[in-house]
């Protein structure tokens, strides 16, 4: 690979650095681009532009790979926890069994919430939506610890870490209790971190409650399959608030907003929305996938296609497996998988589908996995936020560490050129 890249504009001829990461994905180095030739670039959607240099997570989109850390997600999903797979995407290694046990005492030290934190989801109707519930509590949660973190020093940063995941899954659960005008629950320190979960959803004050260690389990892998994913829309975001110096809660807060997007995050209950409307049209998934191919008409096939993968997203292939062993484990029999698997089955040999790379991603499968588990579809979201909190917080701490720039892309001015004031009588 050469290791520069030559630029001819006006007739002149400009040299810039090319660079290549571990597994040989090649970058054009455009950092003196404006100043060496005044011209900038424009890429709607940063399809084509890298944001950063990042050690966290690759992915191939064209062969369908990915890997946290080096590792792969299916060695990863098959044989680790999602604490065991945090720690390994916030601090670069695999835990060792003492390690991963302090992780787990320490996020302990902060499971409690501020009290009056209950006074400002008391504020909220109960048919908010709960991840704009979460993301009001988040930003919250700066109000009752503002000393803003140290990045450069690595028990300020540690600490920041466990308190951040221990106080975001109690107040994601929190929008679910909120919307049922249940009481809000406790963290119990004598569980685990997704048993806890599970009892923060549900525990009622009526009578005893045991999470189904099933359900435990299916929800901690897919935990673990939404860990991270490299530079995604609410990554980006969390990278970006992060860049100006705002706070970890702040800049976690604004990765909520992105991801609640049905074309992002919001997928997944998106895609149980349109089986259930495709369920209640009669089941034939065919009409909606010419829908979906029709330019006139705004529908599209959730849960299908993606930025990066034009191959099977490998985590809609192991949710898919999950969602079969689950549902049957459950002895849950959901026609709404059926016609999932049919749509699925169609769309993977529609020219239109086929030609455009379109296959079913990470949110194809994942709410009929949750609706098995007993988990409201407004609720997705929610559970995809929880999964994908380490990798936020991973990818704000490496772009502190790092030092990043302060995030201010340029643009190209396409409005009127300069003209004169124009009083009312004129106008
Ligand atoms: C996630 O980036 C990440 O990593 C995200 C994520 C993560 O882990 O963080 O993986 C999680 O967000 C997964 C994606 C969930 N979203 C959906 O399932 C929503 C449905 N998918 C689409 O909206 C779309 O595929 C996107 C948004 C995911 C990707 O859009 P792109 O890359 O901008 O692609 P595009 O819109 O330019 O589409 C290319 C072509 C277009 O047709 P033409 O103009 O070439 O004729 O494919 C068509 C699109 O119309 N197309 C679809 C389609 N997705 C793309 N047509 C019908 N149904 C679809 N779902």
């Amino acid at each position: 690979m050469s290791k520069t890249a030559i630029l001819e504009l006006d007739g002149n001829k400009y040299e810039f650095p090319v660079i290549v990461g571990t597994e040989n994905e090649v970058a054009i180095d455009i950092d003196k681009l404006r100043s060496a030739t005044g011209a900038i670039t424009i890429d709607p959607g940063y399809k084509n532009s890298g944001s950063c240099k990042s050690e966290i997570t690759f992915l191939d989109g064209e062969e369908g790979i990915l890997r946290y850390r080096g590792y792969s997600i299916e060695q990863l999903a098959g044989n680790a926890n999602f604490l065991e797979v945090s720690y390994l995407v916030i601090f670069g290694e695999l835990p060792t069994a003492k390690q991963l046990e302090q992780f787990e005492t320490d996020i302990r030290k902060y499971t409690l919430i501020n009290e009056e934190m209950k006074n400002i989801i008391d504020g909220f109707p109960k048919n908010a939506h709960p991840m704009g519930v979460l993301s009001c509590l988040t930003s919250a949660l700066t109000a009752f610890n503002p000393k803003s973190v140290n990045v450069e020093n690595e028990k300020e940063m540690y600490e920041a870490v466990c308190k951040t995941m221990a106080k975001f899954l109690v107040i994601a659960t929190w929008t679910y209790r909120k919307s049922m005008g249940y009481p809000l629950n406790y963290y119990d320190n004598t569980k685990g971190y997704v048993e806890n979960f599970m009892r923060l959803m549900f525990e009622l004050p009526t009578g005893p409650y045991a999470a189904n260690p099933t359900i435990v389990a299916a929800l901690d892998k897919l935990f673990i399959l939404h860990a991270d994913h490299e530079q995604n829309c609410s990554t980006s975001t969390v990278r970006m608030v992060g860049s100006s110096h705002a706070g970890l809660f702040a800049s976690i807060s604004a990765g909520v907003s992105a991801l609640w997007g049905p074309l992002h995050g919001g997928a997944n209950q998106a895609v149980l929305e349109m089986l259930e409307e495709i369920q209640k049209n009669g089941g034939d998934a065919d009409k909606y996938l010419e829908k979906a191919k029709d330019k006139n008409d705004p529908f599209r096939l959730m849960g299908f296609g993606h930025r990066v993968y034009k191959n099977f997203d490998p985590r809609a292939k192991i949710i898919k497996k999950a969602a079969d062993e689950v549902l049957a484990t459950l002895g849950v029999n959901d026609p709404i998988l059926n016609i999932a698997k049919k749509l699925e089955e169609s769309a993977l040999v529609d020219e239109y589908f086929v030609s455009r790379k379109l296959y079913p991603n990470v949110d194809f499968y994942s709410g009929i996995i949750y609706r098995a588990l007993g988990i409201p579809t407004d609720m997705f979201t929610v559970l995809f936020a929880i999964g994908r909190l380490p990798g936020w917080i991973a990818q704000w701490k490496e772009m502190r560490v790092n030092k990043e720039p302060i995030g201010r892309p340029r643009q190209v001015y396409t409005g009127p050129a300069l003209r004169e004031f124009v009083p009312f009588e004129k106008r």
